[in-house]
């Protein structure tokens, strides 16, 4: 009896790639990201932050700076921050915010997102920051690296290392960290109840399971993956917290299948990208929850109708007992029901999986895409 073995095969735990294992480690990557970071009560103790939280109260607006998939968790942050805190929010891509001479000031908190912690462009980014008098926080997964040591404060995403250079587990990890910066800053200056937090907290105690049946579920999404390998171009529309999402499904298709892909906020399609839908175009919808409060749904679902009055093959990312998508859409994929501001860390997971399996079936190593280097440490 002769069995195979080799060290690389053992390090992936029996999957076929490092990406399909980091995908599969995600329920914990946010477990252990959410771990000792609340107490029984459902108060946030976050330290680990030091950073004198009187300063802290007097932050009047938020910079968000990263660079990738690690800045659509960011755009994920200034929905939740903005709700939460209600401290005006901006997103930016670390490598046009340094050269537009931005107006920074000892209120002004910038939070910075790295998986890497060396990535030059979020680090010079951070560096210009702190240069201009502002607050650095850096969200992070690497122990000890450059951005962490060179900001005011770190707080660590506990999503393990991340091997494959398509970001997964990671990305998941930061949106986790940036739920938690939110809810402490808005428990500090007093804006949300302390009910209302501990809702959340349990909320996001509860996402590793969901996860984990999405992960559990995902066989026919897996077919439909391998019955689209030779599609030229997948279009992608999201709104709200769904936008990051849909650029997060473009960005993972691009780097490991090699298809053109993009990602569009569902309002722009009538500005333009409604020229591109032609018959048989496949388009990926993320649609929020239908028990959100207010008309989101209901404009996502139109979205859906037109696009495919147009011919698009609709392939819909919805929540569990949302039957409204089902006469517009030729594939559902359920996740499980969650506050809509948390949808992300659940919508993403099919979309991850749908790019791995896909690139797999084209033959391709999803762990290490042509021309692209895990960090990227030039400018
Ligand atoms: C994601 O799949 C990418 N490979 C890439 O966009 C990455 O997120 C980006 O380079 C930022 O890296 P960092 O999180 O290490 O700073």
């Amino acid at each position: 009896y002769h069995v195979d073995w080799d060290p690389a095969s053992a390090e992936k735990g029996g999957f076929s790639s490092f990406m399909e294992k980091e995908i599969h480690d995600q329920p914990d990557a946010v477990a252990q990201t959410l771990l000792g970071r609340s107490d029984i009560n459902g108060k946030l103790t976050l330290d680990e932050l030091r950073i004198d939280p009187a300063l802290l109260k007097q932050v009047n607006k938020i910079i968000v700076l990263a660079c990738g998939t690690a800045a659509y968790a960011g755009m994920v942050a200034k929905y939740a921050i903005e709700n939460w805190c209600r401290i005006p929010t901006e997103v930016e891509l670390a490598h046009e915010f340094r050269y537009r001479d931005p107006i920074l000031d000892a209120n002004t908190l910038v939070v910075s997102i790295s998986q890497s912690g060396e990535t030059m462009d979020t680090l010079m980014a951070v560096r210009y920051a702190r240069e201009q008098g502002a607050k650095t926080i850096s969200i992070c997964n690497t122990n000890g690296s450059t951005i962490p040591r060179e900001s005011d404060a770190v707080l660590y995403t506990h999503a393990g290392p991340e091997i494959a250079v398509a970001s997964t587990k990671a990305f998941l990890a930061q949106i986790t960290a940036a739920y938690l910066l939110g809810l402490y800053l808005a428990q500090l200056r007093g804006n949300i109840f302390s009910g209302q937090i501990k809702d959340v907290l349990a909320d996001l105690n509860k996402i590793p399971a969901k996860i984990q049946k999405i992960l559990d579920n995902a066989g026919p999404l897996r077919e439909l993956a391998r019955s689209m390998a030779n599609e030229k171009s997948v279009l992608f529309l999201g709104r709200h917290v769904g936008y990051p999402v849909a650029l997060e499904g473009a960005l993972k298709l691009k780097e490991i299948a090699y298809i053109h892909a993009e990602g569009f906020a569902a309002g722009e399609l009538k500005h333009g990208p409604i020229a591109l839908i032609d018959d048989g175009q496949p388009v990926f919808v993320v649609v929020p929850s239908p028990r959100g409060r207010d008309s989101l749904h209901a404009k996502v679902v139109s979205n859906i109708q037109e696009v495919r009055a147009r011919g698009a093959r609709t392939l819909v990312i919805a929540e569990e007992g949302d039957e409204a998508v089902k006469a517009y859409a030729e594939y559902v994929f359920y996740v499980p029901e969650t506050p809509t501001l948390l949808m992300p860390l659940l919508t993403t997971v099919p979309l991850q999986i749908f790019a791995a399996e896909l690139a797999q079936a084209k033959g391709y190593d999803v762990d290490q895409p042509r021309n692209l280097a895990k960090s990227v440490t030039v400018e």
